[in-house]
């Protein structure tokens, strides 16, 4: 059954091993003739015209696969896309009209907070549409139109292939809202879906790598803290990348834009400190790198993730992980996977148990 760990010592390394299948059937229902079709979603392309403006709202990890689906949106779309945490935007005065996409992300379809940020958007628009991983939960009942994802359960408490196929389904939403809105032509259309189909093999490639990660979480089982930085769309993973490490390692980690290190963290970094710097898009990679400089120059211990085979100068960093090479939007969905397992080994490296993190509960229906 699902709820076994078909040999895996835990539940999270098997969840991280499972994202190539559930991204592959979370996507290819809605692939038709290499374009995004939501026919058997039952959502019309109506659905997608007339959108002013998108707010993703959420909690926890699938807030951050919305940091992911904002970039991407926002870059493709021209128009405001924001993010905002449930349990603030559900308190605060919601800037939304008739012609505001909302969409609600949750794994568990449950969560309190998610759910009344639902409920509050459903007085302003009828344009909600929620991206859920649990048939029939609260969520997916009460928005206009439901997204599901097919990650299968997800037991382990610190998420992973939820949030893979959160973001793919974003992916697959962008590409669709740039076709109604002739911000896409069909043959990028083509070209996008047609890498997004191949993201199961790249994320084989990159858990082949495990045994590899494995070592270098060696030196990271003795540090109080963590960077992780980024531009762009390797800064929204980096905050996923903190808060997994987080959850399951106790090590405090924090996510930072590489660019904003010289206006604070940059006082934090001294000898041995781990960073790791992800510098996957092409437009923003000499600046990532002249911050990876920065911080080396402190003392840091710096794990770089490139898509570069070689790094031309190797002396900025102490580990290089080369991701397969693919489009620089796409590249995400590769360096997260090092980040989960940067994160699993860690917690099993200091003698954790990352299935069962303490203090924090698989979905939060209470206030
Ligand atoms: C809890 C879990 C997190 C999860 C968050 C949102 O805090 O520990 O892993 O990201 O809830 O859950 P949801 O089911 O709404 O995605």
């Amino acid at each position: 059954t699902a709820a076994q760990k078909d040999g895996y010592p835990h539940f999270m390394i098997k969840e991280i091993h499972e994202q190539p299948q559930a991204i592959t059937r979370t996507i290819t229902p809605r692939i038709k003739d290499m374009l995004p079709d939501f026919s058997e979603d039952g959502i019309p392309d109506s659905f997608f015209e007339d959108v002013n403006d998108i707010t993703i709202v959420a909690c926890g990890t699938a807030m951050y696969a919305g940091m992911v689906g904002k970039t991407m949106i926002q870059n493709r779309l021209h128009i405001p896309v924001t993010v905002a945490i449930a349990s603030e935007f559900r308190y605060e005065e919601p800037v939304i009209t008739d012609k505001s996409m909302v969409i609600v992300v949750s794994q568990s379809g449950e969560t309190i907070d998610t759910l009344e940020a639902l409920r509050l958007a459903n007085k302003y628009t009828k344009k909600t549409l929620s991206i859920v991983n649990v048939k029939g939960s609260s969520i997916a009942r009460e928005s206009s139109y439901v997204l599901y994802t097919h990650a299968g359960p997800e037991i382990a408490v610190a998420s992973t292939k939820a949030y893979t196929v959160q973001a793919a389904t974003f992916y697959l939403l962008g590409c669709k809202l740039a076709l109604v809105q002739n911000k896409m032509s069909v043959e990028e259309a083509h070209e996008f879906i047609q890498t997004l189909s191949e993201i199961p093999n790249y994320i084989e490639e990159v858990l082949a790598q495990a045994s590899n990660v494995e070592q270098l979480t060696k030196r990271m089982t003795n540090a109080a803290n963590a960077f992780f930085i980024g531009r762009g769309l390797d800064y929204t993973l980096c905050m996923e990348g903190a808060l997994k490490l987080k959850e399951i390692s106790y090590i405090h980690a924090e996510a930072y834009a590489a660019g904003e290190l010289k206006h604070g963290t940059i006082a934090l970094i001294s000898e041995g400190v781990p960073v790791i710097a992800v510098a996957t898009q092409k437009h923003v990679y000499s600046k990532v790198i002249s911050n990876i400089r920065e911080v080396k120059a402190r003392g840091a211990y710096v794990t770089l993730l490139t898509r570069e085979k070689e790094i031309t100068d190797p002396s900025i960093c102490d580990v290089h992980i080369s991701l397969p090479d693919i489009a620089d939007e796409f590249a995400i969905f590769e360096a997260v996977v090092i980040f989960q397992l940067i994160a699993y080994y860690t917690s099993v490296g200091k003698g954790l148990n990352p299935d069962q993190p303490r203090n924090l509960a698989k979905s939060v229906t209470v206030e």
